[in-house]
């Protein structure tokens, strides 16, 4: 048997051990409870973050859905702007290929909406080579990033269609990328102003052949001398616009003449010099006649300084040099030429030689050198006056152009 010592040896062994067990046991119970406090912490974190994350997300996709509905709008927008805009718009890549062409643009080329504009994916260039006045490609200024302005027309069997272009070219760093093209159908506006210009070309015949109906001795001689102004302006490249008011001018100038009496007017060989200070109004009063009329061009002004000579030889003011107009030295160069190469009722005519001896021994003086050469070289080439047709005026049957 045991002894008592052993006994209690075994009892304070066996407390212990329980001791101990009791004690690991609460420790991992604490230790569980603690876990499982963390785990419920984690828990409502997750929660937490995941609803934030939901909120975020649907925060996200309200607002990527709002954007679409506006970019949507905005393609609507645009669709129906590019679609409905009353000027053709073309889209052209860096290879000058056509990637978009609205439908405005088979209107305007006269094709039919189920048709191919044959543009599309073409150079345009190629398929529309316009070109400036200079004789180069239009299209070709937009590669150094110039704009584009100018005006064309297209001929087809029954019809001749003007169009405006206008391009801007599309940039990405700095170099060229593509354009975008305007073309305005301007057909009905050009027929319009050919009418007026019509109409208007009528008003100064008009104008001109009433100064002729009263003087006998110059009939035909304002259209006459504007032929060869515009000859002469020809031979010198005057710009467009300058020559057509030189024209104009031409067929009016001596229309001061009016207020002229006309027994001066018509009085043959030469006049006394009272007779030719009242000749020499004639610039002037064509001047105040003309300076209320709204001309797109300087005409009252070419008129008024027609008699004016380089030396300030000249009259209404005896101007000298580059004081008289380009434009009034052309027409006295002309004016001279034709009136001493044409018949009058009071002298043969001197001829065309004499005429041009005349400007050529006064170049430098009185004309310009460069017109005097100008005019030469017309001449030279086979200018002549044009003498077509005949009128009656009063019973008499005079020659006219
Ligand atoms: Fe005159």
């Amino acid at each position: 048997m045991y002894s008592e010592n052993q006994i209690e040896i075994f009892v304070l062994i066996s407390s212990i051990s329980l001791a101990v067990f009791i004690l690991l046991t609460v420790y991992f119970i604490v230790r569980l409870k603690l876990k499982d406090i963390e785990l419920k912490k984690s828990k409502k974190q997750i929660e937490k973050h995941s609803n934030n994350l939901e909120n975020l997300v649907e925060k996200r996709t309200s607002q990527l859905m709002e954007k679409e509905r506006s970019y949507k709008n905005l393609y609507e927008i645009n669709k129906g702007i590019l679609e409905n805009s009353p000027a053709g718009i073309i889209r052209l890549d860096k290879n000058f290929h056509v990637t978009y062409e609205n439908p405005e643009i088979k209107r305007i080329l006269r094709v039919a909406k189920n048709e191919d504009s044959n543009l599309m994916n073409k150079d345009i260039r190629k398929v529309a080579p316009v070109k400036n006045s200079k004789k180069v490609g239009v299209f070709d200024q937009l590669l150094c990033l110039e704009e584009i302005d100018t005006e064309f027309s297209i001929k087809s069997e029954c019809s001749l269609t003007y169009l405006t272009i206008r391009g801007v070219p599309l940039i990405e760093e700095d170099e060229f990328a593509g354009a975008v093209i305007l073309v305005n159908d301007i057909t009905k506006r050009k027929k319009a102003e050919a009418e007026l210009n019509k109409a208007f070309e009528s008003a100064i015949k008009i104008l001109s052949d009433t100064l002729e109906i009263r003087d006998a001795y110059t009939v035909g001689h304002q259209m006459r001398v504007s032929q060869l102004t515009a000859a002469i302006a020809d031979e010198m490249d005057i710009p467009k616009k300058q020559k057509k008011g030189l024209v104009v001018a031409s067929i009016i100038h001596d229309v001061g003449k009016i207020k002229v009496p006309s027994e001066i007017l018509s009085k043959p060989g030469n006049l006394n010099d009272i007779e030719f200070s009242y000749l020499k109004e004639h610039p002037t009063v064509g001047y105040k006649l003309l300076k209320g009329v709204n001309f797109p061009w300087p005409v009252a002004k070419i008129v008024y300084q027609h008699h004016e000579r380089l030396d300030g030889s000249g009259y209404p003011k005896g101007l000298k040099k580059d004081k008289i107009m380009l434009e009034s030295q052309i027409l006295a160069v002309a004016d001279v030429v034709e009136a001493m190469s044409s018949h009058r009722p009071y002298r043969p005519s001197l001829g065309i030689e004499a005429a041009m001896h005349e400007i050529n021994i006064n170049k430098g003086k009185l004309y310009s050198k460069k017109i005097v050469k100008a005019c030469q070289n017309v001449i030279e080439s086979g200018f002549e006056f044009q003498e077509v047709d005949e009128i009656e005026f009063e019973g008499e049957t005079r020659v006219r152009i």
